[in-house]
């Protein structure tokens, strides 16, 4: 088969080494991208009078033709034909005879690849924005159901304060809320076309870039024609967004394991998000949590492939870059998926409001509590945190806790006690008093959820 390029080799190359340089098993994900980008450009080419009416629309029905095909599943790609772009031009030129040729002027397949680039990240980093309005609208529904429902809070996994649970889902909420506005942003310079910057060096057709532009549905263009063909920032900032987001994932994914585990007991993930063994007749595993805490290390991965394929490399297109592709549709599924996978399983889960419950009645985690009444009433604090001190000492010895201890011991600790501590004490009181901005008391709590359902409906 006769290659597009082929006019000045005197010898083809074997199968195997084209089988090396093609892109083809991959970048055939940017067909609707290329023939998008095509469409856009033979537009222009019309407008600028290169190409005559007549010529646009032979060309354009030819690309239409071979849309219809791809959609169909009818296009058979080949490895001779390298990548997505001359496969394209080959059946177009299958369709519509020498015209289809006509096509490629004024371009180069370098600005055409990254223009396919820019047009497809758009596209999915407006689609896993909404996966991630999903997920914080489960995040919202679950803690709206929760807010009155404690749980132990934590630092070091030990336990440490009681807080809601709502609150605690609400960290995520204001997480992911940060993935959002990151991708909202990168947005900006995904939307600049590179379309028309040619090999490298631009053109010496008449050519009308912003037009081009325009009708791909960018924001502005690339002013130089270099950067243009040989950046790719706007993936790596791509792949930054989504390590950063699926980090949060998976510290979610890991609270989601020990929460169901036996040992916690929070939650119960709905059969439909857990597995059983083949063996173990008892269990019921937590995969899908522990497959996206592990799908964290190729997200990362990927970032890291992209940072090191592009430092040292000269300007501007170089082969190396055809590596840039299958990281990113990897990245993208992988974020999508795990995404739309988490959404479904926060929404089925099942609280147990008892076991939090109980949990939260036998542990020290009111400890604080008592001393800052202490202190309130007059003693430092250091002295207050001794006292206290003593106290847990004398309940962990009796193996009881601090409600458990009668009025006469407290007294025995401190004057400064009242019969007042035991309302103190309690979990929720111990919660609901919480209330400084941004903390886990329940009216702070419901401020915040009404606050995230206004992000929501923006
Ligand atoms: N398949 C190539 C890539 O993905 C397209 C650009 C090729 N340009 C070139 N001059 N070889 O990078």
């Amino acid at each position: 088969m006769t290659k597009l390029w082929s006019g000045r080799f005197t010898k083809t190359a074997e199968e195997w080494v084209d089988a090396f340089g093609a892109s083809i098993s991959f970048d055939k994900e940017l067909v609707e991208e290329d023939i998008e980008g095509s469409l856009a450009h033979v537009e222009m080419l019309n407008k600028t009078s290169i190409l005559t009416d007549e010529e646009t629309g032979k060309i354009k029905k030819g690309l239409q033709k071979v849309r219809e095909k791809a959609r169909a599943g009818e296009l058979e790609y080949s490895v001779q034909n390298e990548d997505i772009h001359l496969n394209i031009e080959k059946f177009l030129t299958d369709e519509i005879g020498p015209l289809g040729g006509k096509l490629h002027t004024g371009r180069s397949r370098n600005d055409q690849v990254a223009t396919d680039m820019h047009l497809y990240l758009n596209k999915q980093t407006k689609e896993i924005i909404k996966s991630l309005k999903n997920m914080q609208t489960a995040l919202v529904t679950q803690a709206e159901a929760h807010v009155e429902t404690i749980i132990p809070g934590y630092t070091h996994l030990q336990r440490a304060q009681p807080i809601s649970f709502a609150h605690h889902l609400m960290a995520y909420f204001w997480m992911l809320q940060r993935d959002v506005d990151r991708f909202e942003d990168s947005l900006k310079r995904v939307n600049l076309s590179p379309l028309g910057a040619g090999a490298l060096a631009g053109t010496t057709f008449p050519i009308d870039r912003h037009y081009s532009a325009e009708l791909l549905g960018f924001d502005g263009i690339y002013e130089n024609s270099l950067d243009a063909v040989s950046d790719r920032d706007f993936i790596i900032e791509f792949m930054s967004a989504s390590a950063m987001s699926i980090m949060h994932l998976s510290r979610l994914a890991e609270e989601m394991i020990l929460w169901s585990s036996q040992e916690f007991r929070f939650v119960e993930l709905d059969d439909a998000f857990a597995t059983g063994s083949s063996i173990m007749p008892q269990k019921k595993n937590p995969d899908m949590a522990e497959l996206i805490r592990g799908k964290t290390g190729r997200v990362y991965g990927n970032l890291f492939s992209m940072l090191t394929l592009l430092k040292g490399l000269p300007l501007a297109y170089n082969k190396d870059m055809q590596e840039d592709k299958e990281g990113m549709f990897d990245t993208v599924r992988t974020i999508k998926g795990s995404l739309n996978i988490f959404t479904g399983m926060i929404e089925s889960m099942t609280v147990n409001t008892e076991v939090m419950n109980k949990e939260t009645h036998s542990d020290f985690s009111n400890a604080t509590e008592l001393a800052d009444y202490l202190a309130t009433k007059g003693m430092p604090f250091r002295e207050a945190h001794e006292v206290v001190g003593k106290l847990v000492l004398t309940c962990i010895q009796q193996n009881i806790f601090l409600l458990d201890l009668s009025l006469e011991e407290y007294k025995a600790a401190s004057s400064l006690f009242e019969d007042d501590i035991y309302e103190v004490l309690k979990p929720s009181t111990v919660v609901s008093r919480r209330n400084s901005a941004g903390g886990t008391g329940f009216d702070q709590v419901r401020h915040a959820i009404g606050l995230a359902k206004g992000k929501l409906a923006e």
